[in-house]
């Protein structure tokens, strides 16, 4: 389906899939530029991108700093409270911008808007629009309203179970990796998750709309796809019965897509036929983000993971059996209600046993309408659930450097993805497994973006080898 159909000028139900109405004479809004400010997850930076897809096709442009917009977007994340207070933070900054020009759009999307619009009117009555993550497509017309109005905040946090924005196209830069949604929504219902509150139901981009994206990437020169989704393994297309791993099989097809990464999957739809493909397939990179979050049986029961730390390990096993290079990463959270010192140790002893190359940790922050913010008590004392943090913070550090010590004397195949930001005498790109690694440019300037080099590795920080070419 494509959004083209917008372009008509009938007066149709703005809630229609077929993009819309929009009665405005064409042209009148063409040319406006819209900067995107995004905070959260991938799946966030890939939205952003649609969103400047679905704007560029009413003939709205992208702005490269906010200064210089008619239109900003706040795409936002309600995943932890600190996200959301950042939000409040930078809409406040904002307002001066507002002041100093009234006809400036100012707007939240994302999974604050769905899930706080009443506390976004209250909090900061000078926003102009509010868009949930099922709304995009109507964005265009919400704008123009927004400008043509400038009356009362415009609100659209409709959950709609259907909407996978089949046939549209995210706007990006050219690049050298590019992120493909293939799944919204999420139905695990982990106690301490909002996600299925801001972003509704599962559901699965139909496999010929994936293809269509990566085809597409791999058109525009791209050489890696990240493929996205709350729990990305669960991954299951009804109508041609494709499953994840036949749809990672699908894409390593693709000439010109050399490396495909998937992130984040559920530990319980890890399926054999998974942990064959990411083996078989050269294409599919050696890395796996795995989200533990604690290692206490105690504790997973309580946040309905679905697993228990020992089918959890006997996972890792099995992928390291089979794929004995492989790296992996996790999710962990700490001071979930009730998590003593006792279920504390067991992450930790979990964390030296595995190894995770690396891991994301966070202190559990109540969310709204989850049903541990309902049912339990959030009972441990911020400075406990700081401490908790920082042992494990400086345990991983530890790791992860240890690991990436491990790799200094070898030689790497890098994915370039361009200069480094440190110093623009360096470039830097990832290992099949993700590993960041900086060298300097060779004189000659042989080695440019989207080039596969080998890399000796002969120094390292906790998260990023450093070397030099040896060959391209
Ligand atoms: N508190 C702390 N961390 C959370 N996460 C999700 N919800 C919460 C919460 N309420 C973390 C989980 C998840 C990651 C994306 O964010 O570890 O895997």
């Amino acid at each position: 389906m494509s959004t083209s159909a917008s372009k008509s000028s009938a007066i149709r139900d703005p809630h229609a899939h077929d993009g819309g109405f929009n009665a405005m004479p064409e042209g009148e809004f063409e040319g406006k530029k819209v900067y995107i400010e995004t905070y959260g997850c991938q799946m966030n930076l890939a939205d952003s991108e649609l969103m400047g897809g679905i704007l560029a096709e009413d003939g709205f442009d992208s702005a490269d700093a906010f200064e210089e917009a008619d239109v900003i977007l706040i795409n936002t994340c309600a995943v932890r409270e600190s996200a959301e207070e950042r939000v409040f933070g930078r809409l406040s900054q904002l307002l001066q911008y507002k002041h100093d020009d009234p006809d400036l759009v100012l707007g939240v999307t994302g999974c604050m808007a769905e899930n706080l619009r009443e506390k976004i009117v209250d909090q900061a009555p000078y926003v102009d629009l509010v868009v949930g993550p099922d709304a995009y497509r109507r964005l265009p017309e919400l704008v123009k309203q927004c400008m043509r109005e400038n009356a009362d905040p415009v609100i659209d946090v409709k959950l709609d179970q259907d909407e996978v924005y089949e046939g549209f196209s995210p706007k990006r830069k050219d690049g050298v990796g590019g992120w493909v949604s293939i799944q919204r929504g999420c139905d695990k219902f982990c106690t301490f998750c909002i996600v299925p509150f801001t972003r509704g139901r599962e559901r699965a981009v139909p496999p010929s709309d994936v293809m269509r994206q990566c085809r597409n990437l791999a058109e525009r020169d791209y050489k890696k796809v990240t493929l996205l989704g709350q729990t990305v393994n669960s991954y299951y297309h009804d109508e041609t019965d494709t499953s994840f791993a036949r749809l990672l099989d699908q894409i390593a097809d693709i000439d010109g897509i050399e490396r495909i990464r998937f992130t984040s999957p559920y530990p319980v739809d890890f399926t054999p036929e998974l942990i064959d493909t990411i083996a078989r397939r050269d294409e599919v990179c050696n890395y796996v983000h795995l989200p533990v979050q604690s290692a206490s049986n105690d504790v997973l029961e309580r946040m309905r993971r679905g697993y228990t730390i020992e089918e959890y390990e006997d996972l890792v096993e099995r992928m390291r059996a089979k794929i004995p290079d492989i790296a992996l990463s996790t999710d962990i959270i700490v001071g979930f209600p009730g998590e003593t010192e006792e279920d504390f140790r067991e992450t930790v002893d979990l964390m030296e046993r595995i190894r995770f190359d690396f891991a994301y940790m966070f202190k559990y922050s109540e969310r709204e309408k989850t049903y541990a913010e309902r049912e339990m008590e959030d009972d441990i004392p911020d400075e406990v659930k700081g401490e908790r943090l920082t042992q494990i913070i400086e345990l991983q550090e530890e790791i992860s450097r240890e690991v990436c010590e491990s790799r200094i004397g070898t030689v790497e195949e890098v994915l370039v993805e361009g200069e480094s930001k440190r110093d623009p005498d360096d470039l830097s790109g990832r290992t099949d497994d993700f590993k960041n690694t900086v060298f300097p440019k060779p004189d000659d300037d042989s080695v440019e973006a989207g080039d596969f080099v080998d890399i000796e590795v002969h120094d390292c920080t906790s998260h990023t080898l450093l070397g030099e070419v040896v060959s391209s």
